[in-house]
């Protein structure tokens, strides 16, 4: 079934982010398809989709955010909906990908949950799945399907870039965030510094151990791919400063902020933390130090180009700035920058 091009395309959403949804339909020029998805008394999951998808190219919107595993359900069974009323072809839209972390056996007895979702997503009938900057790319490898995972990090340092900050360093936020962090690095023309972090136990807690590479003197933009607690972020600027950083700035795709998280950043010594709008961001984490940018044009192309069997791949990686200014010319001038 690859390769060929299908009829009409469809954006449904389920009731993770209705706003991004919007925002991708907007982008596409298209409206949004109509289907309900609930939940009865019993806490079973309904969906009903109120038009004839059959042969449609359909694209149902659902990052995994909070409550998660409700969100994961209504995906799961959404793609099952959609393939009972013969659409052509599913493509699961999941902006943020959760379990990310579950990734390996790095202890005695625990599941490896990220593939476990996998193998969930192929089960319901989904065809391909478009994603945004997972935990770690080779969770791509757990999909017998096709996987686009697109970035945030060239709109990320674009923003850098735009702000003509001086003598900057990019840090990575642990030796996991390294590729990312070097990326942007390459792009902005600025030096690289990892933070050394380590986590003990199981109960979300980092420990900033010390950062490696030269940051005295410098501005420092952390790049990170999600901000949980953000111990990671507030401990690591922290260091950075002791270190000798005149100014820390943040640049992460996915906004979790669980619990005190946003109280925490808004109480540290970052000065401005560049997140995304994979994840909703509800107006009380809404704080100044808080800049969103929207990756709905991104994904609004990449659907667009999957669906008429455009390369997808000019989105994909860092590309060098006259690739991007080709790829991305589209893209411009859509709006895409909201600031929380
Ligand atoms: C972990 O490896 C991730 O890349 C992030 O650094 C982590 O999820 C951030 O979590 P927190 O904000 O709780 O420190």
């Amino acid at each position: 079934m690859e390769g060929r091009v299908y009829q009409e395309l469809r954006i449904f959403s389920g009731n993770a982010h209705p706003e991004l949804a919007q925002s991708i339909c907007h982008y596409l020029e298209t409206p949004l398809g109509e289907c309900e998805v609930f939940e009865f008394s019993n806490e079973n999951i309904f969906v009903r989709i109120h038009e004839n998808v059959r042969a449609r190219d359909v694209f149902i919107v659902q990052p995994m955010v909070s409550p998660v595993n409700t969100r994961v359900m209504e995906l799961l069974i959404m793609i099952d909906a959609f393939k009972r009323a013969s659409a052509g072809r599913v493509t699961a839209v999941v902006p943020y990908y959760a379990y990310g972390r579950s990734d390996k056996k790095d202890q005695p007895r625990v599941p490896i949950t990220a593939r476990l979702l996998a193998n969930l997503i192929e089960t319901a009938g989904a065809d391909r799945l478009l994603t945004v900057d997972l935990h770690a790319g080779q969770i791509q490898g757990f999909f017998n399907i096709p996987v686009d995972e697109l970035t945030a990090l060239y709109m990320i340092s674009r923003y850098f870039k735009d702000k003509e900050l001086t003598d900057v360093v990019v840090v990575a936020a642990d030796e996991g965030a390294s590729k990312r962090a070097r990326n942007v690095g390459q792009s902005l023309k600025a030096p690289l510094a990892i933070i050394e972090k380590r986590r003990v136990a199981n109960d979300e807690q980092a420990e900033v151990l010390n950062v490696i590479g030269d940051v005295r003197g410098r501005q420092a933009i952390v790049i990170d791919d999600e901000i949980l607690t953000g111990s990671t972020l507030v401990e690591g600027a922290a260091m950075l400063k002791e270190q000798g950083a005149t100014a820390v700035y943040a640049g992460v795709t996915h906004a979790i902020l669980s619990g005190n998280a946003t109280e925490r950043i808004e109480e540290s010594c970052i000065e401005e933390l560049i997140v995304t709008d994979t994840i909703p961001l509800p107006p009380e984490k809404r704080i100044s130090k808080i800049t969103v940018l929207s990756m709905a044009p991104f994904i609004g192309e990449a659907i667009s180009r999957i669906h008429t069997g455009r390369s997808v791949g000019e989105l994909f990686h860092m590309p060098s700035d006259k690739e991007a200014e080709e790829a991305l010319t589209p893209i411009r001038g859509t709006g895409s920058r909201a600031t929380g």
